[in-house]
């Protein structure tokens, strides 16, 4: 058994030809870009710039937003060459089958459930603060037994709600997503916009607090790695810039899952970078912009740390804003749930269909053209951690996740470089090695300014990973037990 075993991108792409695997092509550039900033958009900015500003980094939280920017432009780069070589489903999990090998494949994919599973269960919790905030301002307060930690049924019942939507194909989702993305931007919009004749400039001295200022009370900093590990504090000063980019970072996942609807795009080698770029940059202008402003209302030390932006409203005397803002923040949330939990099922999919997971995973249902089963059994997965598990904390966990996986693209655009100089490659990155290598580095630099404690859960997760990987999927992967793919990979693996 040799786990590097790679499978060749020929073999990927003749699987999705295969007629009881193929999904359909619907999507194109501007379904990618919508897809894109629908999924990124969401708790990141809605909730924790707060945090970010009041414990972290006060009003320099913008530059925060602008470097952790900078490491995802620079893995976008990594995706964008990858999704328009390998236009397969399943996003890091492919390219690192391609490059990387099985193994690191599989520990891909088993770390990509960190960002989409755990994340959709993430932000449906928080969705249910909101819901319950709308809820409450209607005069309508949900009963105890349905909603609160460790039994948040709110939670859960939009995660199956969404569920359902996806079932239904992928260009419904997406009409859905073009109409909540509409809405959210136009309500971050509308902080910006309005926002700026609220801003007080003497609120942004100082731009930078000094390190080791008082936080925002009622509001915790945790230290970081490198912190635990002796360097600089990160509670402000510009450590504190990057414990908080590490943070903010959340805001940014998701232009990453663009590449998970690779094979379901109509021309992939051209729409994929475009998608994934455009998204990017749209987001981190939007960021960087309600950040200023929302740092210019309020006071960092005053700023509540649960609904930042509506609650910078009320302070200046505008609750309407602050319910608008809420309720395109419940629109906003749900299109982040939906679009973590389709790239969930087709990470999950393409898995079973090298066999990693059981092959019923993989099925198409002929009527919708997407994989219905991965996508409830999915949901289901994703209901009963966001009601069981008290998730605000996991926020960080999502990060490493996600993190991680972009430190192996990275890696697997230089190997696939090498190993296959031949391939077609419609979108190249810029000035290789150094930008891979920097995207690496940039992306582990955050890894290291997350909590110790959420190091060693990351740690405890891919150790589980691995075991799985050898009880259950070393021995059935296709790879192994197919002769054709046999065949095929020892010709891949032959040096040219
Ligand atoms: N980027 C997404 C959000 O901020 C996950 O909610």
């Amino acid at each position: 058994m040799n786990v590097w075993r790679t499978k060749s991108i020929e073999q990927s792409i003749r699987d999705t030809e295969e007629p009881e695997h193929r999904l359909r092509k619907r999507l194109g550039p501007i379904d990618l870009t919508v897809f894109g900033v629908g999924v990124v958009i969401g708790t990141g900015i809605f909730v924790l710039t707060g945090e970010a500003a009041a414990v972290k980094a006060g009003p320099a939280v913008a530059i925060s937003f602008v470097v952790a920017g900078l490491a995802c432009a620079l893995a976008a780069l990594c995706y964008a060459e990858f999704a328009s070589t390998v236009p397969v489903a399943g996003s890091a999990y492919t390219f690192s089958y391609a490059s990387l090998g099985e193994l690191i494949a599989w520990i891909i994919g088993w770390d990509l459930v960190l960002e989409l599973a755990l994340g959709a269960a993430t932000v449906a919790v928080g969705w249910s603060t909101y819901f319950a905030d709308v809820m409450g301002q209607l005069g309508v307060t949900i009963p105890d037994w349905a909603y609160g930690d460790g039994h948040n049924l709110v939670a859960a019942l939009i995660v199956l709600v969404l569920t359902a939507v996806i079932c239904f194909g992928i260009k419904v989702s997406s009409t859905i997503n073009l109409i909540m993305v509409i809405i959210k931007v136009g309500v971050v919009l509308l902080v910006i916009v309005a926002g700026a004749f609220f801003i007080d400039t003497a609120n942004w001295s100082p731009f930078i607090p000094p390190a080791g200022s008082p936080p925002a009370p009622g509001a915790e900093a945790a230290p970081s790695l490198l912190q635990d590990l002796g360097m600089p504090s990160g509670a402000f000063g510009v450590a504190g810039i990057f414990t908080a980019a590490a943070l903010v970072f959340f805001a940014f996942i998701g232009f990453d899952v663009v590449a998970t609807a690779a094979e379901e795009t109509r021309k992939p080698q051209r729409d994929m970078p475009i998608g994934i770029i455009a998204s990017l940059a749209i987001c981190t202008t939007l960021y960087v912009a309600v950040s200023l402003v929302v740092t210019g209302m309020v006071k960092y030390t005053d700023i509540k740390v649960d609904a930042p932006l509506a609650e910078a409203f009320r302070s200046v005397g505008q609750p309407a804003f602050a319910t608008i803002i809420s309720v395109g923040a419940l629109f906003g949330l749900t299109t982040v749930m939906m679009i973590l939990m389709l790239g969930q099922s087709r990470v999950f999919f393409a898995m079973s269909r090298d066999r990693l997971l059981p092959p019923v995973f993989s099925r198409v249902n002929r009527r919708t053209g997407t994989p219905v089963r991965t996508t409830l059994v999915t949901g289901t997965a994703v209901a009963v951690m966001a009601a069981l598990i008290p998730l605000s904390e996991l926020a960080e966990l999502v990060n490493i996740g996600t993190l991680f996986a972009f430190v192996l693209v990275a890696i697997g655009v230089l190997v696939l470089r090498r190993t296959r100089p031949d391939l077609p490659r419609a979108f190249t990155v810029p000035g290789v090695p150094a930008v891979p290598i920097l995207a690496a580095l940039a992306s582990f630099y955050l890894m290291l300014n997350l909590p110790a404690s959420t190091w060693v859960r990351f740690l405890i997760w891919m150790a589980v990973g691995v075991v799985v990987y050898f009880v259950y999927g070393a021995h059935r992967s296709r790879l192994q037990t197919d002769p054709n793919y046999t065949r095929e990979a020892e010709e891949a693996s032959r040096p040219r």
